[in-house]
């Protein structure tokens, strides 16, 4: 692999997809095989905003997670650069797509809407598995929002120069060397 490209490259790497998709894990991993710093969008909303996501959710609606998210976003495109691994929505219009692609390089982790909907099941750490009353949902009605939520994003995140089926890959390290790869090829 010519490293040496990678290594002149000073922008910002953004890793997007869907909710449980990896992006974090993967968003850590190129950290520290590139030694470039890490950024994980949602911890900084948390840090910043001080109370976890499911909190904001409950406690201030989406509509102020969404603008919270763009606003430190915009905060990090401007003095951060490193890796950064976006939430699920980040992605909310194409205004920030075309930012982030001007930025630095977007990295989409596809991974199937199934394999998604078992994780997000399984996971109590994101707002969408409750409902207004803070209980679970059904694993049909999560099943039936995800598909819904894919739907309308899977055209903003197809965007990126840079994608990769994390499923085809038997470990979390193979896909994070042969994502390498590919981030090379686009540097
Ligand atoms: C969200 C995804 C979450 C988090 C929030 C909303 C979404 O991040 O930002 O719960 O709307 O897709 P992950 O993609 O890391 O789960």
């Amino acid at each position: 692999m010519n490293e040496h490209r990678l290594n002149r490259f000073d922008g910002s790497i953004y890793l997007t997809g869907f909710m449980a998709s990896g992006k974090s894990t993967a968003g850590k991993k190129l950290s520290a095989l590139l030694d470039k710093p890490f950024r994980d969008l949602d911890e900084e909303i948390s840090i910043r905003e001080h109370k976890s996501i499911r909190k904001i959710f409950e406690e201030n609606g989406e509509a102020y997670f969404r603008e919270a998210e763009w606003k430190y976003l915009l905060d990090l495109t401007r003095n951060f650069k490193g890796i950064v691994s976006l939430g699920g929505g980040a992605l909310q219009s194409q205004a920030v797509v075309d930012h982030l692609k001007v930025n630095g390089l977007l990295v989409f982790l596809d991974t199937p809407l199934d394999e998604i909907l078992n994780r997000v099941y399984r996971n109590t750490r994101r707002p969408i598995v409750f409902n207004d009353k803070g209980d679970r949902k059904s694993k049909e009605t999560l099943y039936n929002e995800l598909k819904t939520l894919y739907s309308n994003r899977i055209d903003f995140y197809r965007q990126a120069p840079v994608r990769i089926q994390t499923h085809t890959y038997s470990s979390n390290d193979e896909m994070v060397q042969a994502l390498l790869q590919k981030i090379q090829q686009h540097v």
